[in-house]
């Protein structure tokens, strides 16, 4: 039995179905398409007072960056030139509304450098940024990303099908992950499996960190053990476990879920044109540009928010100092003014950058790592199952969900 063999499939599927209860709160059951509201939207003006899902028509409560906040007010912004200068402008649109204590807060990955502001995070980020960059992803491909992918289709080659998005989008950021922090794959899923439990994930993560500090090895957790700060009176220290804890927990909370619903969506809209996936699997130079496009296209996390720090007119609309200004990236990312035909998937458009990763100090850590997840994943896919299909006798996959987005399933046939 190989490793991932040791992978409950069953759990697998009831941990990463996006209509399951595990995603309920952040609005899994949205079966809509909502870019024709958020196309009105930004038509009618850029900013708007309320949520992203009250405006799209959704009244349940939801639970997200920024919400729910019942006490705040609440706008939304929707052009792409609104969407710019909230992210380039953090000093009044703060990732948090309280200060940061890695030491002594709750832990979470909402406690960590996700929600610092100016010198605190670039110290902060600096200490992991290394292990980042682009020239980093080849080490992230070796050590843990090739394996598995190669692993997961060794699972289902044998079978002429499988179902892509659980059995093998979603295991391997999850995987990727863990085994860079050093867990074993039997431990994978319990993981996945305690956020929200940040004292559950600690408990396996401590005697792993405590292994690190004595003996250091080529993966994650000894970066973090290793890494020296500078406070801000010119001490340098190793970072505290506290520290540790909150950098895992955030690694963990945002790199796996957005990394498998991505890939998904990607391959969906492949899977979905023949005739591009054809081109793709022709020219494997394409690939880079359709996880790009997908990217632009259908942003997994359609919006992260911002605490106004003190009273701003922004775009036509006065925002109060207190209120909670949502970023709505996925309507910034078809915004006419930027792109022509925006709401097409077009792998050879121009490429410009677009907002899916979120722009700023905040732009996302792991962007390089998720990049290299999808191209290795479905590369791998296209080299080893020809005549990969979408199953025509099963449910077709379709994208939903309000905050998570991303397809409910991908059943394919090969060979
Ligand atoms: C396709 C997959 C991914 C998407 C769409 C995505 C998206 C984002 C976005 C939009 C933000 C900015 C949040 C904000 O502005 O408040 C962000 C931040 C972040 N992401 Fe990702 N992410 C992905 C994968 C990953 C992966 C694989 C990792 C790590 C291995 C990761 C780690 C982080 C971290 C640490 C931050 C916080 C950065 C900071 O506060 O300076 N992400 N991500």
């Amino acid at each position: 039995m190989t490793e991932i063999a040791i992978l409950d499939r069953a759990r697998l599927r009831s941990l990463f179905d996006l209509r399951g209860s595990y995603l309920a709160r952040t609005g899994g059951s949205f079966e809509t398409d909502p870019y024709p509201a958020w196309h009105r939207l930004r038509e009618t003006g850029p900013v708007h007072e309320g949520t992203v899902h009250e405006l799209t028509g959704v009244s349940e409560d939801l639970l997200f960056a920024g919400l729910p906040f019942p006490d705040r007010r609440h706008f939304s912004v929707f052009s792409w030139a609104a969407c710019d200068a909230a992210y380039r402008n953090p000093e009044v649109f703060a990732s948090s509304p309280d200060p940061v204590d890695l030491n002594s807060g709750a832990s979470g990955a909402l406690n960590s450098m996700l929600s610092m502001g100016g010198a605190e995070h670039r110290r902060y980020r600096a200490l992991v940024q290394p292990s980042f960059v682009p020239n980093r992803a080849e080490w992230w491909i070796h050590n843990w990303i090739e394996r598995t992918v190669h692993l997961l289709i060794d699972g289902f080659l044998a079978d002429g099908r499988a179902e892509l998005n659980v059995d093998f989008c979603a295991a391997i950021p999850v995987l990727t992950i863990t085994s860079s922090f050093g867990v074993p794959v039997e431990q994978a899923l319990d993981i996945r499996a305690s956020i929200g439990q940040p004292a559950k994930i600690i408990e396996i993560l401590r005697p792993i960190v405590a292994a690190r500090r004595e003996e250091p090895r080529d993966d994650l957790i000894s970066v973090l053990v290793q890494a020296e700060i500078t406070d801000e009176d010119g001490t340098r220290h190793r970072l505290s476990d506290a520290e540790v804890f909150s950098f895992s927990l955030l690694l963990l909370i945002a790199g796996s879920g957005t990394t498998w619903k991505q890939m998904g969506i990607t391959l969906t809209a492949l899977l979905q044109r023949p005739d591009v996936l054809a081109a793709v699997r022709e020219d494997r130079a394409l690939l880079r540009p359709a996880i790009e496009e997908s990217l632009r296209w259908m942003p997994t996390d359609p919006m992260f928010a911002r605490y106004a720090t003190r009273d701003i007119d922004f775009h036509g609309t006065h925002i109060p100092e207190g209120s909670v200004l949502h970023i709505c990236l996925a309507a910034a990312n078809r915004d006419p003014a930027r792109w022509d035909d925006a709401d097409a998937y077009d792998i050879r458009r121009q490429l410009k950058p677009s907002f899916a990763f979120g722009g700023g100090p905040h732009i996302c850590l792991g962007m390089h790592v998720a990049r290299a997840e999808i191209r290795i994943g479905i590369g791998a896919l296209l080299d080893r199952l020809p005549n990969l299909r979408l199953d025509p006798d099963a449910e077709q996959p379709r994208f939903i969900g309000m905050y998570e987005r991303g397809a409910t399933a991908i059943p394919v046939l090969f060979g």
